[in-house]
């Protein structure tokens, strides 16, 4: 079994894609990454960091409905347990390696939408956890990558280099219900649970995930 990707060109409106290039969240420093993110749920409660709520409201108004037809498709029965939305920004500096991983189990659809520069690098997809079979998705400017997260089956990372700060959206549906993922992905919920409870210290201290 192999992990299902849809690729979007020209997912935001020229509006809202300019309006999100053109956002000031200070400088990154060159291997260092910012991420800043607004959560917003079926009531339109707002919180969070980074763009301004009536931004997100506007993204949540613009393209939930497209994000929510891409998760039925993608996985029918995860778009069941939907229950807020995530629009992150993620500005990562110069010289820069994220990682392989798969998703924490509370995404229910994982999207990134590349922002600025004209130039960088993409996302790439590994066929295992050791980065064997990449299938990389190249880098333009409003291009939309989704894909509904499986525990075992969607590796991937991304990196920067010298092009200057590379800035995505991060558009994640979401779920507090990681017991009813982990059922529909068949695996051991404790496992899953133990392992995404401590990559952030993993990754904080050591710079790797399990
Ligand atoms: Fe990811």
């Amino acid at each position: 079994m192999s992990l299902k990707i849809e690729i979007i060109d020209d997912f935001l409106s020229i509006e809202d894609l300019k309006k999100l290039q053109s956002l000031d969240l200070g400088k990154t420093p060159d291997k260092q990454m910012n991420v800043y993110v607004k959560k917003i749920d079926e009531k339109n409660n707002i919180s969070g960091t980074g763009m301004e709520d009536d931004t997100a409201l506007k993204l949540q108004q613009n393209y939930h409905l497209k994000a929510f037809q891409l998760l039925k498709q993608l996985n029918p029965e995860k778009a069941e347990l939907y229950e807020y939305s995530e629009f992150g920004i993620t500005d990562t500096g110069t010289n820069y390696n994220f990682p392989i991983h798969n998703d924490t189990p509370n995404k229910l659809l994982s999207g990134v939408i590349f922002l600025s520069p004209d130039k960088s690098e993409g996302t790439k997809f590994y066929k295992n956890k050791k980065g064997e079979g990449e299938n990389s998705i190249e880098w333009k400017v409003n291009r939309g990558v989704f894909f509904s997260r499986m525990e075992n089956l969607s590796w991937h990372s991304f990196n920067n280099g010298d092009n200057g700060t590379r800035r995505v959206l991060i558009y994640n549906l979401m779920t507090y219900d990681v017991k009813k993922v982990c059922e529909i992905e068949n695996v051991n919920h404790h496992i899953v649970k133990f392992k995404h409870l401590v990559n952030p210290y993993l990754y904080r201290f050591f710079k790797f995930v399990i």
